[in-house]
C-alpha cells in the first residue's frame, strides 16, 4: 500500500504529530458568517514579510474582509477566520506574516447570468446549493521556503487550536503539530516539490448530508433557516455523503523556483502592467509580461487577449489578476509562471465571450482561465500559480494540430472552484503534470491523450464528475500514468451510469449520451496505469466505464479508499458496462484482446477500508448480498477478462 509517514521533529520544537483517528464532523460550533463587510485590514501597519533567499511571504494592504458580496475591483478577499505567520525552522520564533486569501461561492454574487448586475438571477443551475447558505468557503495561503518551516495559525472565532482537534491532509503528511497560545503551529519539512495540504478543525467540519438515499439526490442543511433545502433537523433517511471544513484552509508551501520558471524582470523586452484596470495588453510588443505585486483587473466583461509577441506571462508573488488569459503567440514555448494569483472572481458562472460574458454555456466560447490559439509543436510552461474561482474549464488551447501540443505543469494550484462545470487542465500527448492542488467541480484529471504521465496530485471533489475523465468521445489513447493521488474530499450528491462518480471513469458518448452502440472498434485505450491511489473519508466508486473504444493493459494498483459512499446512494457502486459499435454490425468493445494472458483490466492491491478486495476472498460484487465490500458490477460478457486480486 501506497502509504508513508513523516516523523522527524524540526527545528528543535517538540511538536506531536496528528495522529488522532477522523471522528465524526460536528455541524455545530461554527460563527455566523461575515458581519463585517467592506473592512480593509485594521492593521497593516504592524505587519512584516519575509524577504530573503530562505524564506519568502506576501501581503496585500488591500485585504478586504468580506464574506458576503463581491470585493471592490482593488481588494483582495481576505480570510475572515485564519491568520498565518511564518517562520525557517532554524529561527523558529521569527515569524513572518503571510497573507490568508479566501475564496466563496459565487464570490458572493449570487447565482446571476449578466456580470456586474445583482439582480440579473439566472435559473441557470450552477451546482452550488446550500454552500454560500451555510458559509462555507475556502482560504489559502502560500509562501516560499528554501528550508524546514513552522506555519503558526491563530483562527478570528476563538475555536480550539489544541493537536487533537486538528486533521492535516492528506494526512500521510504527518506533520508535528503544537499549540502554542491561542495559535497551532504546524511544522513542515523542507520538500523540492513543495507542499500543497489542507489544515482542518474538527469543530469547524461540515457534513454534507443528502436529502434522501438514492441516485440522485441533493444537499439539505439544518443551519439556516432562511437557506435553501433547510430542515430543522436530519433523520435517518439523510445520508451523510461527505465531510469537510466549513471554513477550508490550504497551505501552499513552495521551493524557490528554478531559473527558468522567473523572466529577466530588468529586459528591455519585459513589459510591466501597472496595477488597476488592465487596459493595452493587446498591443505590447515585448515577450514577456510581468504582474508585479498589486492587484489587477479587467471587470466581469472583459479578459486578457495578448498580444502576438507576448509568449510568457509573469505573476509576481504578491500579485493578484483578476482576469483570464488567452494567449495569441504563434511561439511553441508559451509560459506561465509565478506565485501570483489568476482569479475569474468578477465573471458570472458559464460567462460567455461571444454574449457579453453573460451565462451562457458554450464549449467553444465561455470564458476559459487559460487560453490559447498555438502553433503545431508548441509546449506551454506552467508553474507556482494559483487558479481562483474559475468561472468554467479552467483550460483548453485550440490550433490546427494539437496532436503536437504539449503541457509541462508543475505546482500549480486551484482554488474555490465552487461552480459545478470547473475541471482540471488539458493534458495533450507528452504532457506531464506533477505537484497539482485541484479543488474542482467537473473532471478533475483528464487523460484524452497518449503518453502522459500525471503524478503527486493532491485532489478536493465538489459533487460533480469523476477524478479521472476518459471518456466523452471514442479515442485513441496509449500510454497514461496517473500516479500518486491524493483524494482528501469528495461529497457526491449522485450517481449516474452514463457519467459516472468514480475515481475512475468514462462517460458515455458526448453526441449521444443514451445509446451503447456508438462505440468506436477500430479504436484502442491502451497501457492505461492508475497507481498509489489514496481516498479520504467518503469516497466515490473504483471505477465507472462506458467504453467507447475497446480497452487493454488497464492496471489499477494499489489504491485504498477509506469509506465508499452510503449504498442507497450508488456512488460507490462501479459499473463497466458492454458497448458495440453499430457501424461495425454492431459488434462488441473487446477488452483484453491484446492484453497478456488477455486480461484487460487488472486490479490489484485495491483496498476499502482495511479489506483487500479479491476474487479470492470474493468480496467485491455489488449485487452480492451481505459482502459487497469492493461493490464491483463488471457487465458478465467481460468474464475472464479481468481480475481483481
Ligand atoms: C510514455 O509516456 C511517458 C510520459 O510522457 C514518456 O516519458 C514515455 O517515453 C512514454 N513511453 C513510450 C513507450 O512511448
Amino acid at each position: 500500500m501506497y502509504f508513508t509517514s513523516c516523523t522527524q521533529a524540526i527545528g528543535g520544537l517538540l511538536l506531536l504529530s496528528a495522529t488522532a483517528p477522523l471522528v465524526k464532523g460536528y455541524p455545530g460550533g461554527f460563527s455566523e458568517r461575515g458581519q463585517a463587510t467592506n473592512r480593509a485590514t485594521a492593521d497593516n501597519a504592524n505587519i512584516r514579510t519575509a524577504d530573503s533567499a530562505k524564506l519568502k511571504t506576501w501581503w496585500h494592504s488591500t485585504g478586504e474582509i468580506n464574506t458576503k458580496t463581491p470585493v471592490k475591483p482593488g481588494n483582495v478577499r481576505q480570510s475572515h477566520m485564519y491568520s498565518i505567520q511564518v517562520a525557517s525552522a532554524s529561527a523558529a520564533t521569527d515569524f513572518y506574516d503571510s497573507f490568508v486569501y479566501e475564496s466563496i461561492p459565487r464570490n458572493g454574487n449570487g447565482n446571476i447570468c449578466i456580470p456586474g448586475k445583482l439582480d440579473s438571477v439566472c435559473n441557470v443551475d450552477d451546482q452550488i446549493s446550500i454552500e454560500a447558505d451555510i458559509g462555507v468557503d475556502m482560504a489559502w495561503t502560500q509562501y516560499l521556503s528554501a528550508s524546514d518551516s513552522i506555519v503558526r495559525i491563530t483562527r478570528s472565532d476563538k475555536g480550539l487550536v489544541d493537536p487533537a482537534n486538528v486533521v492535516i491532509r492528506p494526512t500521510t503528511l504527518g506533520f508535528k503539530l503544537q499549540k502554542d497560545g491561542n495559535a497551532l503551529l504546524v511544522a513542515v519539512p523542507y520538500n523540492a516539490n513543495g507542499y500543497r495540504f489542507s489544515v482542518e478543525f474538527r469543530d469547524n467540519l461540515w457534513e454534507y448530508r443528502n436529502a434522501q438515499g438514492g441516485i440522485d439526490s441533493h444537499y439539505v442543511q439544518n443551519k439556516n433557516p432562511k437557506g435553501l433545502n433547510y430542515v430543522s433537523s436530519y433523520d435517518n433517511s439523510m445520508p451523510v455523503v461527505g465531510v469537510e471544513p466549513l471554513n477550508a484552509l490550504m497551505v501552499f508551501v513552495s521551493p524557490f523556483p528554478n531559473k527558468k520558471y522567473v523572466p529577466d524582470i530588468a529586459s528591455s523586452d519585459t513589459y510591466h502592467v501597472t496595477p488597476g484596470l488592465i487596459t493595452g495588453l493587446g498591443d505590447v510588443t515585448k515577450s514577456v509580461v510581468y504582474f508585479g505585486p498589486g492587484v489587477y483587473w479587467c471587470t466581469g466583461s472583459a479578459h486578457i487577449i495578448l498580444s502576438k509577441s507576448v509568449t510568457w506571462v509573469y505573476i509576481a508573488p504578491g500579485a493578484y489578476v483578476k482576469g483570464a488569459i488567452q494567449y495569441e503567440s504563434q511561439s511553441l514555448d508559451l509560459r506561465a509562471t509565478g506565485f501570483g494569483v489568476l482569479s475569474g472572481e468578477q465573471y458570472v458562472y458559464q460567462a460567455n465571450t461571444a454574449q457579453g460574458y453573460e451565462n451562457v454555456k458554450s464549449d467553444g466560447t465561455s470564458l476559459k482561465m487559460w487560453r490559447g490559439q498555438a502553433a503545431r509543436g508548441t509546449q506551454w510552461t506552467i508553474h507556482g500559480l494559483t487558479t481562483n474561482a474559475p468561472p468554467f474549464n479552467s483550460m483548453d488551447f485550440y490550433g490546427d494540430d494539437l496532436g503536437s501540443f504539449t503541457v509541462q505543469a508543475s505546482d500549480y494550484k486551484q482554488v474555490g472552484a465552487f461552480f459545478g462545470q470547473t475541471d482540471g487542465i488539458q493534458m495533450y500527448p507528452g504532457s506531464h503534470v506533477r505537484d497539482v492542488f485541484y479543488h474542482v467541480g467537473d473532471d478533475a484529471i483528464k487523460t484524452y491523450y497518449s503518453n502522459v504521465l500525471c503524478e503527486r496530485m493532491t485532489v478536493w471533489k465538489t459533487n460533480n464528475a469523476p477524478i479521472v475523465q476518459f471518456g466523452w468521445y471514442q479515442r485513441d489513447v496509449n500510454n497514461v500514468t496517473v500516479d500518486a493521488v491524493e483524494v482528501i474530499h469528495t461529497r457526491y450528491i449522485s450517481q449516474a451510469v452514463l457519467w459516472p462518480r468514480a475515481l475512475v471513469a468514462s462517460a458515455a458518448s458526448y453526441i449521444d449520451q443514451q445509446s451503447t452502440s456508438v462505440a468506436d472498434i477500430t479504436k484502442h485505450l491502451s497501457n492505461y496505469k492508475i497507481s498509489n491511489w489514496r481516498c479520504e473519508g467518503i469516497c466515490p466508486a473504483l471505477l465507472g466505464i462506458n467504453p467507447l473504444q475497446n480497452i487493454d493493459t488497464m492496471t489499477f494498483s494499489n489504491i485504498w479508499i477509506e469509506k465508499l459512499s452510503p449504498e442507497t446512494t450508488q456512488v460507490g457502486t462501479s459499473t463497466f458496462r458492454a458497448f458495440t459499435d453499430s457501424s461495425h454490425g454492431n459488434q462488441a468493445i473487446a477488452l483484453g484482446n491484446n492484453s497478456p494472458n488477455n486480461l484487460g483490466l487488472i486490479i490489484e492491491n485495491f483496498y476499502v477500508g482495511n479489506e483487500h478486495i479479491t476474487f479470492q476472498a470474493d468480496n467485491w460484487e455489488s449485487n452480492k448480498a451481505g459482502h459487497s465490500v469492493g461493490r464491483l458490477n463488471i457487465d458478465g460478457s467481460y468474464w475472464g477478462r479481468w481480475t481483481v486480486r
